[in-house]
């Protein structure tokens, strides 16, 4: 097992830095924060952190539209508080991956500051500006992920610029080389600075179609769904010649001895797979949000693990994701009981799984009143229920008021449940769901067949998905209950074993029997007898 790289062996834990830990009182969580917290990310016993963007930043998108790559937020605390947090966060064993967000810049940034300034500045070119069309009107069909049209007209100049997010956040011009440059300089100066990797915002959109055709319209697109699904991004994302510039920051990262390169890519399963890149040329960990995506099933899920290992290339390495700052909380679409069994599965798939703080105490369903929405994308587009607040709310350490989180008033609500569940009171509770998460990290930890060992799916019928995971002799089997029935799944022939975990109740030490008979959710991890 010590073979293997960490990035391979080891549990990725995301923190959403403005709602992990407040150290200052003024609502906002910060690097402090972050590092005040240190000692609980190691008891839960992850390897690695991923902390979403902690530049300095007019906020519009929450960190997401950055006005300069080297340096830190004041809010979230300084180079030096980053320098801190580094080294204690390596003094526990543990690594540190921050959020990298090549696409756009804010509009604040003084590239974009400069490049609006005139047609014949120097940076003009590291935008995407472009003439209005013969008729007036923005330069081709493209839309804003956020709503809206994706171009902006800049009257100073008379030209549109580029925004596949928020008018405040340009795209830049990643065909410029002088871009291509000064995005290696800045991974380089955190790579000086010794974080252990990236996760590359949106990473697929770096190249667009050099033509600029409209997007094709999505005859699929259901009314009252996003806007940005009523085209098919053909040509404004996926670009053949985005793996070119993948390569390119790959090379830098390979300088440096272990780095790790993930790519945030939402793509169906055979495009996804591309952005291992050619002979093993991109990102280490294409992100597999598959799972956010797929319907809650067995027999689906069975067949999504079984494309997507079909799928990677060789020698390319797995990975899946139950969570993250985007995306509603695994809780408030399964409910806390089959939360459990996905966290039993995410921790017994082969790949390198991703947790999201907060789920692995099961915060659920939270509901932002309309004065206290944030999320500018639910501003943008309001109530199609598409808003990400509820899963970005602080975390939930403590009963007291503020949770633990902040002394000041938080800024988003906190769960309404955050007397009841919290970190504090579910250490105490063997049959928490956090003491569920922690044993299912260390089991995983602890075996070289559940860290890195082959996976063969056994059975998906009604509701139940069993899977094996082997190395050697070390042999798991995982049965999963989808399902709010009983159910019955017949072992393997000759194949004897003891349980080691439930989802119902932490337990085990039992035999497993021929005939298992599993409750209702309940997952199992059974060690086999040699
Ligand atoms: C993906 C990020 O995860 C999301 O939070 C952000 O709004 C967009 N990229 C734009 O950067």
């Amino acid at each position: 097992m010590q073979d293997a790289i960490w990035w391979k062996r080891g549990i990725i834990y995301q923190i959403y830095p403005r709602s992990f830990q407040d150290s200052n009182g003024d609502g906002i969580g910060d690097l402090a924060g972050i590092k005040a917290r240190l000692d609980y990310v190691a008891w839960l016993g992850v390897d690695a952190i991923w902390i979403s963007p902690v530049y300095p930043s007019p906020m519009a998108d929450f960190g997401y539209d950055v006005a300069d790559y080297c340096n830190i937020e004041p809010m979230f605390g300084s180079l030096d508080a980053f320098r801190d947090l580094l080294a204690e966060v390596h003094a526990r064993g543990l690594k540190l991956i921050i959020d990298f967000v090549p696409n756009h810049t804010s509009d604040h940034h003084p590239w974009f500051r400069e490049s609006r300034a005139s047609r014949d500045n120097p940076k003009r070119d590291w935008y995407i500006w472009r003439d209005p069309a013969p008729g007036g009107g923005p330069p081709n069909n493209w839309v804003s992920n956020f709503g809206g049209p994706g171009w902006t007209l800049d009257e100073t100049t008379g030209q549109y610029y580029y925004h596949a997010f928020l008018v405040e956040q340009p795209d830049l011009n990643w065909r410029n080389p002088e871009v291509q440059q000064a995005m290696h300089d800045v991974l380089r100066f955190w790579l000086d600075l010794g974080v252990d990797g990236f996760r590359v915002d949106v990473i697929w959109h770096l190249m667009k179609d050099p033509e600029f055709r409209d997007n094709p319209v999505n005859p699929g697109y259901v009314k009252g769904r996003p806007e940005i699904e009523s085209l098919l991004q053909i040509h404004s994302t996926d670009h053949p010649d985005v793996h070119g510039v993948i390569a390119g920051m790959r090379h830098v990262l390979d300088t440096y001895p272990d780095r790790v390169l993930i790519g945030e890519v939402y793509l169906p399963i055979e495009r996804l797979v591309t952005y291992y890149g050619q002979d093993l040329s991109g990102a280490h960990l294409p992100f597999n949000f598959q799972l956010l995506q797929t319907a809650w099933h067995a027999k689906k899920v069975c067949e999504l693990i079984h494309e997507y290992e079909q799928s990677i290339p060789d020698g390319g390495w797995p990975n899946w994701v139950l969570g993250n700052h985007d995306q509603p909380r695994v809780a408030a679409r399964l409910g806390e009981e089959q939360a459990r069994v996905a966290a039993m599965l995410l921790l017994t798939l082969r790949g390198t799984p991703t947790l999201y703080y907060g789920d692995e105490i099961g915060i659920g369903k939270v509901d932002i009143p309309a004065h206290a929405v944030q999320d500018p994308w639910e501003k943008n587009e309001p109530g199609l229920g598409f808003g990400r607040d509820p899963q970005r709310t602080p975390m939930q350490w403590d009963a007291s008021p503020g949770a633990g989180f902040s002394t000041g008033a938080p800024w988003l609500p906190l769960a309404h449940d955050h007397a009841t569940r919290n970190v504090v009171m579910q250490r105490e509770d063997p049959a928490s769901m956090l003491n569920l998460t922690r044993a299912l990290i260390a089991l995983r930890r602890s075996s070289q067949a559940l860290s890195v060992g082959a996976l063969r799916l056994l059975d998906a019928h009604d509701d139940v998905l069993a899977y094996e995971r082997r190395a050697g002799s070390d042999r798991f089997i995982i049965v999963l209950n989808f399902s709010m029935r009983e159910a019955t799944w017949d072992m393997p022939e000759n194949v004897t074993g003891e349980i080691v975990l439930s989802t119902r109740d932490g337990g085990g030490g039992q035999d497993a029997c021929a005939e298992l008979r599993l409750r209702p959710d309940e997952g199992l991890v059974i060690r086999c007898h040699r």
